[in-house]
């Protein structure tokens, strides 16, 4: 009869260990499953060698916005322009990257947002601080957009 009260409750202790394990363990699996599910953005299938460039540059991005606001912020706004222009515009090498990418719509997405860059660059000559951060925003709508619809 002992035997029988130990045994139920190392049953019960087990079983509510495994319960609890399993609902952590489901819990978190549904978490990221739930997420490839939802990521309903389109895969760019880049290669391997090419992933990593490509988030280096997009840290290169968010570093060049950065520096422009804090441009702006001190009214340096031929130097935000400078950087709006060497970091963000349609650079040769920027042209090539975005060129590379086989899907046509990121491609032209790439192009149309290193082209706002430029112009950002010119309005920032203007030293309207109002018209700058319009099209520094209208920039960062390209950046935005892009994130919303591809993923590497
Ligand atoms: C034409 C498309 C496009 C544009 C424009 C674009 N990005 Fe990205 N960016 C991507 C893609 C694709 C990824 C990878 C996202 C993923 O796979 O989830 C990415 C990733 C990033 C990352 C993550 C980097 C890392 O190390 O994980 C940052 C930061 C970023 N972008 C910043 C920016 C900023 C800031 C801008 C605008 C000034 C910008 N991007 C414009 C396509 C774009």
């Amino acid at each position: 009869m002992r035997n029988v009260f130990v045994v139920a409750i190392v049953i019960v202790v087990f079983g509510g260990l495994l319960y609890a394990g399993d609902m952590m363990g489901m819990g978190m699996m549904h978490h990221s499953k739930k997420a490839s599910i939802d990521d309903k953005r389109i895969s760019l299938n880049f290669p391997p060698p090419m992933k990593q460039e490509q988030l280096a540059n997009m840290r290169s991005h968010l570093e060049a916005v950065k520096t422009i606001v804090d441009f702006i912020s001190k009214g340096k706004f031929d130097e935000a322009s400078k950087v709006a222009h060497q970091k963000l515009g349609l650079a040769p090498d920027m042209q090539k990257m975005c060129g590379m990418v086989k899907n046509k719509g990121f491609a032209s997405m790439g192009l149309s947002f290193h082209k706002s860059a430029d112009k950002l660059s010119n309005v920032l000559k203007t030293k309207d601080t109002k018209k700058s951060l319009q099209a520094l925003n209208q920039t960062l709508s390209f950046c935005v957009q892009c994130h919303a619809t591809y993923r590497q």
